[in-house]
């Protein structure tokens, strides 16, 4: 098994990790511990993840020992209608940890990290009454997925071809995450123009799911704010949530 203790120690404040054996969720687990009133800064990591859940309710499939599976409770000052940002803030962290590896990945809005056009790692985030949940799943050393999967997975020994320590890669993404989840208040224009670096959906066709149904149209930017700027016929929307976001012409 690998010995997450040393980059445990490396964790900047207030950062310090619980590793559980198996947990169905890392988000429920972590939600229990904050409603119990476990102070922010707790990475809950679980070995195996029997029940871990990804965004519209679908399964994440994270393999025990080739994947990383944790969530990061926080108890932000910012005002909670800031909170969704979070979400920003880790794809972005996820990304830079990568990079340290030497890797090139995207960000395709508004979450997920790619490498090579597949997608790599996701995030989840939930909120409490006083709390936030930030949970991220990374294929690290998977070689193999499911055959639902096969097409659009791929993992970070794979982008590398070499095998990456998962120690290294949660170290990496911690410290990225105690940095970019400071940047959701004032700084946030700062993240944005990280993201937006990376973003793989600028000039992309693209269709997608939003709360007053389906659009599709050009991608033209990424919003101060993060909102996804999509012209669509003679109409610039300004997409705050978006399910499905489909690239066209693939
Ligand atoms: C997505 O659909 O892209 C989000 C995937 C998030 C998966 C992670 S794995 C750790 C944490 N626990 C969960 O049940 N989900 C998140």
């Amino acid at each position: 098994m690998d010995d997450f203790t040393a980059a445990a120690a490396a964790f900047p404040d207030p950062f310090r990790l619980l590793v559980r054996e198996e947990a169905v969720s890392t988000n429920d687990e972590t939600t229990k511990l904050a409603v119990a009133g476990a102070p922010e800064g707790l990475v809950l990591l679980a070995m195996r993840q029997t029940g871990g859940r990804g965004r519209r309710g679908a399964a994440w499939f994270a393999p025990a020992g080739q994947s990383l599976a944790f969530s990061i409770l926080l108890r932000p000052a910012a005002p909670k209608v800031l909170w969704p940002r979070l979400a920003l803030a880790a794809g972005l962290a996820v990304a830079e940890a990568m990079e340290d590896f030497g890797l090139s990945p995207g960000i395709k809005w508004p979450n997920d990290i790619w490498l090579g056009g597949r997608k790599a790692a996701g995030v989840l985030v939930e909120a409490g009454a006083d709390f936030a949940v930030v949970g991220i799943g990374i294929n690290v050393n998977a070689t193999e997925f499911p055959e639902a999967l096969a097409d659009v997975a791929t993992s970070m020994q794979l982008a590398a071809a070499r095998e990456i320590a998962l120690p290294e890669a949660l170290g990496g993404v911690t410290r990225h995450f105690a940095l970019r989840s400071r940047q959701i208040g004032a700084d946030f224009p700062e993240l944005i123009g990280a993201i937006r670096e990376r973003c793989v959906l600028r000039g992309q066709r693209v269709s997608l799911l939003t709360a007053g149904g389906a659009l599709h149209g050009m991608v033209e930017d990424i919003a101060d704010g993060g909102e996804l700027l999509l012209r669509s016929h003679d109409r610039l929307h300004r997409i705050l949530q978006a399910d499905e976001v489909r690239i066209l012409d693939r």
